[in-house]
């Protein structure tokens, strides 16, 4: 071993000891005479102290930052006033009499401190030297914490850590699939796997009963900060279990995670249903830590004399309302309204709250009847400000559901270290595909329908809900499962029903109806993003903060520069022939 301890560990009871410590030199100074390093590894930092006497002096004042270097040397108590209490160490000092360099660094083109942030392809680039910075060294400890957790808690309860192969047959799941070409079968293609998804199914079949497995998903979809190409997913299936089985599997193994890593103690995870959470939040992914709720005034605004809201609601769209409690200036409103624009709305109409009824330029379309239901059905108070969207359904709750998120935050209505999850069940099963116009599956097409919805879902898919839900943690989708169809006769219908017909059904998933011919149990699961689960309780919403090689937005990895092109012996043994389109 290149040293007797690591650069986190000594401490007062180590003085007078002699230790070898080994790692990379940070901050080296010339103090007259005397050289200090501090010597870093991943457990800290340990101060070196270097005197002319010692026959490498000459060595050690040739260290620059990042050189890997070794020191042999007694432990001594710093003088007093020299002590530095922001690190572990920083009571003693190393007092060197060896030095010998492994190796020596050339001057690194990002920072490995946490004082400038590189931008990020730079930071891609060089991650060995990003990953040096103490947060990402942090960071990725933690990640394997919460699995190492995860994993105790599944082997607790009697999972199985089954691996699924990586090259499947396209199980699609709303993303597209990478593909790679086989060499031994010309023409044909294996895609990577979106999620385990049928192989989890298939393992219930096969009678393993509870599996997990920390599974990572391929897709190629667009990039945001909470989605990449390559994710990782806590992904287990359970065999005869209902739906409130596995919320209460998942919410013990969250709670498990929580406690174990940060000592948190989780409040009980609440159920919302489908149609619940969009009328009080606006949203299927709801931030319960605030309660400022959203209402569906439409019913209401229709018998006012506003041509812009009632031609909103004759039309089939909706207009939602937030009473923030608050009064705004017009400077503020401003803001709003221009916020409520970027992501796509035609305007923010709003009425200030008095003891007589309801200001603004619009208030006189809405007569004192009307004006007051509105302040009854949001219990508004004199002093407080009313703001309406009007638009058509999914718009007007996807902006009234940004604006109570905007409001939570400016209005430091929550603590942002809080951890709230809730449950949101009873979605829709199906939904329509306006471009393709087709129905097509909510979530994935092995979801189980609700009991009820059996017998005819193809006649009235719009009212379909499925036994399947989403966890939800500060407002980001965190994971999803159903129970299963487990009958091959529903399974194809549905298949059938979204627009695959008998043949292809079989062509795609032919093993899979067949392995339920054979008796599959009833059974479900669910897949929990690992990535964003870890980036959220380090309190960032970038999963790139807390994956070693993530790809840049363009799904590149400027590092090893994949993708790249391939040479014409590689496309040849393929049986390939390159035609690239451009795109136009
Ligand atoms: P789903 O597609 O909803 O379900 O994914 C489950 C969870 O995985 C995370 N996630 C992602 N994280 C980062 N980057 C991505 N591109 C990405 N896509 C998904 C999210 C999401 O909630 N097989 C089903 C699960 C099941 O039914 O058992 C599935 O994959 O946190």
């Amino acid at each position: 071993m290149h040293r007797t301890h690591t650069c986190g560990e000594l401490q007062e009871a180590n003085v007078e000891e002699a230790v070898t410590l080994s790692g990379w030199v940070s901050k080296p100074r010339d103090h007259g005479g005397v050289i200090f390093v501090d010597l870093r590894d991943r457990h800290g930092i340990t101060q070196a102290v270097f005197n002319p006497e010692i026959k490498d002096f000459k060595e050690a004042e040739k260290l620059r930052r990042e050189d890997v270097i070794k020191i042999e040397g007694v432990v001594k108590k710093r003088k007093e006033g020299m002590e530095n209490q922001k690190v572990k160490t920083g009571k003693i000092e190393v007092v060197v009499n060896k030095l010998s360099v492994f190796s020596k660094a050339d001057t690194p083109p990002i920072e490995t401190d946490e004082r400038v942030e590189a931008n990020e392809d730079m930071r891609l680039k060089y991650r060995y030297l990003d990953l040096r910075r103490p947060n990402m060294q942090k960071h990725l400890a933690f990640r394997h914490q919460v699995i190492t957790a995860a994993r105790e808690h599944f082997n607790k309860e009697g999972f199985l850590e089954i691996e699924t192969p990586l090259f499947v047959k396209s199980t699609p799941e709303g993303a597209r699939d990478y593909v790679v070409p086989s060499r031994v079968n010309p023409g044909e293609f294996y895609a990577l796997p979106q999620s385990p998804q049928l192989y989890k199914q298939i393992l219930m079949i096969a009678g393993m009963d509870r599996y997990y497995q920390v599974a990572r998903c391929l897709r190629d979809e667009d990039l945001r900060a909470d989605r990449q190409p390559e994710h990782t997913q806590f992904d287990f299936e359970m065999s005869f279990v209902e739906q409130k089985d596995i919320l209460e599997f998942t919410e013990g193994l969250y709670k498990y995670i929580f406690k174990k890593t940060l000592n948190i103690t989780l409040p009980k995870f609440p159920i919302f249903t489908y149609d619940e959470a969009m009328n009080k939040y606006s949203t299927d992914k709801p931030d319960i830590r605030f309660d400022l709720f959203t209402t569906d005034v439409s019913k209401i605004v229709k018998k006012s004399d506003f041509g812009v809201f009632k031609s909103v609601v004759e039309s089939g769209g909706l207009v939602k309302v937030l009473n923030p409690n608050k009064d705004f200036s017009r400077t503020e409103l401003d803001k709003y309204i221009n916020y409520a624009q970027t992501f796509g709305a035609k305007g923010m109409a709003w009425m200030r709250v008095t003891k007589d009824g309801l200001e603004s330029n619009i208030a006189k379309y809405f007569s004192k009847a009307v004006q007051e239901e509105l302040i009854k059905q949001t219990n508004a108070k004199p002093g407080s400000t009313l703001m309406f969207i009007a638009d058509k359904k999914s718009v007007c709750n996807d902006i009234i559901g940004r604006l109570r998120i905007k409001l939570g935050e400016d209005l430091e209505l929550y603590d942002k270290k809080e951890f709230r999850f809730c449950w949101v069940n009873d979605f829709p099963l199906f939904s329509y595909n306006e471009d393709d116009e087709r129905w097509e599956p909510e979530h994935h097409m092995f979801s189980m329908p609700n009991p009820e919805y059996v017998k005819d879902f193809e006649k009235r898919p719009e009212v379909v809900t499925g036994d399947l839900w989403d966890l939800v943690l500060n407002g980001i989708e965190v994971g999803s499962g159903s129970i299963r169809v487990s009958n091959p006769k529903v399974q194809e219908r549905i298949m059938n029903f979204i627009g695959l017909d008998k043949k292809e059904a079989h062509e795609k998933f032919g093993f899979l109806l067949e392995a339920y011919k054979y008796g599959g149990p009833p059974h479900g699961g669910m897949g929990l993003g690992v990535d964003r689960s870890v980036a959220l309780m380090l309190g960032t919403n970038d999963i790139r903060e807390v994956i070693a090689f993530p790809k840049n937005k363009a799904a590149q990895c400027p590092m090893d520069g994949s993708p790249s092109k391939i040479d014409e012996a590689q496309l040849k043994e393929l049986h390939l022939k390159l035609e690239a389109v451009k795109k136009k």
